[in-house]
């Protein structure tokens, strides 16, 4: 059986930045405020033409540089999201065409800020099964545009910006070691984005009722994360058969510092064990796992051979954690010059299109 192996990790993250004093300037809050409860200093914002598929492309095509991967070589694209671009057709397969993955199958995972962990694993399970070799994971999230910008209670807390992992097929033991993911959607209404979707479509009185933008009930949240974290850390430890030192760093959802302090206190770790950029970020959901991973690898904090945890929370309720040996790059001959599959993705898709069109206009002569 094959192991499954991240050999590849890229991020990308809108320019501007919004602080929390530009913050007090639209809504009644302040810098320490913001800092004390939530340990936030700022986050990205996305700017018009940024987008779920274009910031999840970026991240995308830095990883497929790091893993020395072409595109086409993926066989399966898993977007985890919040924030889709459309309810269909999925942001995966917007990502798919801008990359040109020709031979992916291509699809959105929706389990809130925890996606990036589900997705992580059906990425793992496919390659374990021996069903496919290489695939991408996408976290990629544009919370702006759900946040309530005069409810101080949210708008303070989320960003933009996406992640991505490469997973690929290894007979070399390591890689991913386990998983859990639970839910319990009896907690489904203390964090929601009440309107849009089939049971409350868009009509004048829901965009009146401000029903399009992200409801949360901070408290029961804080509660339920301060509970699930640790032990669903313990819980994926314990698959994987390893010991709490056995782990150099914990890569936690970055949602408030002081979640992840009470996991540090639940688990009986130092505080220095996890990996923490929530500061310069935010909650950006989806994207909070991977964009910590890419910084930890860059700064040295990640290395190959060691023992790893993801851990993470979000509406649902879900949770989960994976522990992973990190891999890096598999040894590969050939060196891929990913920068220009960008332009060669555009091409493709333009002439996917022209020919679609010419097949259209043959039909429609024979109709
Ligand atoms: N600025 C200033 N004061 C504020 C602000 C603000 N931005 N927000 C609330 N306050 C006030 C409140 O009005 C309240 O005042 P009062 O005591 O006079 O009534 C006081 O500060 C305390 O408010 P609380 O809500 O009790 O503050 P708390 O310490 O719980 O922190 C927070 C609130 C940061 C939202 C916290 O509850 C939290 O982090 N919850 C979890 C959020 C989270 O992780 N969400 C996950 C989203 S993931 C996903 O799936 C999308």
């Amino acid at each position: 059986m094959p192991y499954a192996h991240i050999t590849g990790w890229g991020m990308s993250v809108p320019e501007p930045v919004m602080t929390n004093d530009d913050l007090a300037r639209i809504v009644d809050t302040n810098d320490q405020w913001i800092r004390e409860r939530t340990g936030i200093r700022e986050r990205r914002i996305a700017r018009e033409n940024d987008f779920p598929s274009t910031l999840g492309t970026s991240a995308a095509l830095r990883a497929l540089s790091v893993a020395n991967l072409k595109p086409s070589d993926l066989d399966l694209i898993i977007c985890a999201t919040s924030t889709p671009e459309h309810l269909f057709p999925a942001t995966a397969c917007l990502i798919q065409d801008n990359l040109g993955a020709t031979r992916a199958g291509a699809f959105d995972l929706l389990a809130a800020c925890t996606g990036f962990i589900y997705g992580l694993n059906m990425a793992a399970q496919s390659i374990r099964s021996g069903a496919i070799k290489n695939a991408l994971v996408v976290g990629t999230e544009t919370l702006s545009r759900f946040v309530d910008w005069t409810d101080r209670n949210t708008c303070i807390l989320f960003g933009d910006g996406a992640g991505a992992f490469v997973v690929q097929a290894s007979e070399q033991p390591g890689g991913i070691l386990s998983a859990v993911m639970h839910s319990d959607g009896s907690g489904g209404n203390l964090l929601t984005l009440p309107a849009g979707g089939s049971r409350h479509p868009a009509t004048e009185a829901t965009i009146r009722e401000g029903r399009h933008y992200i409801y949360m009930d901070g408290r029961e949240v804080f509660r339920f994360a301060t509970k699930v974290m640790a032990s669903s850390t313990e819980e994926a430890l314990r698959a994987a058969g390893l010991a709490k030192d056995d782990v150099s760093v914990i890569i936690p959802h970055q949602a408030n510092f002081r979640i992840i302090d009470a996991a540090a206190r639940g688990l009986k770790l130092p505080i220095d064990r996890f990996v923490i950029n929530v500061d310069r970020y935010g909650n950006t959901s989806t994207a909070s796992i991977p964009i910590a991973a890419v910084e930890a690898v860059e700064r040295g904090r990640v290395k190959a051979g060691d023992k790893v945890v993801f851990v993470g929370f979000g509406a649902g309720l879900t949770w989960g954690a994976l522990v992973a040996e990190w891999s890096g790059p598999l040894p590969s001959p050939r060196k891929v010059n990913v920068g220009r599959y960008r332009l060669l993705g555009r091409v493709l898709s333009v002439l996917r299109r022209i020919e679609r069109f010419i097949e259209g206009l043959i039909w429609g002569r024979r109709a």
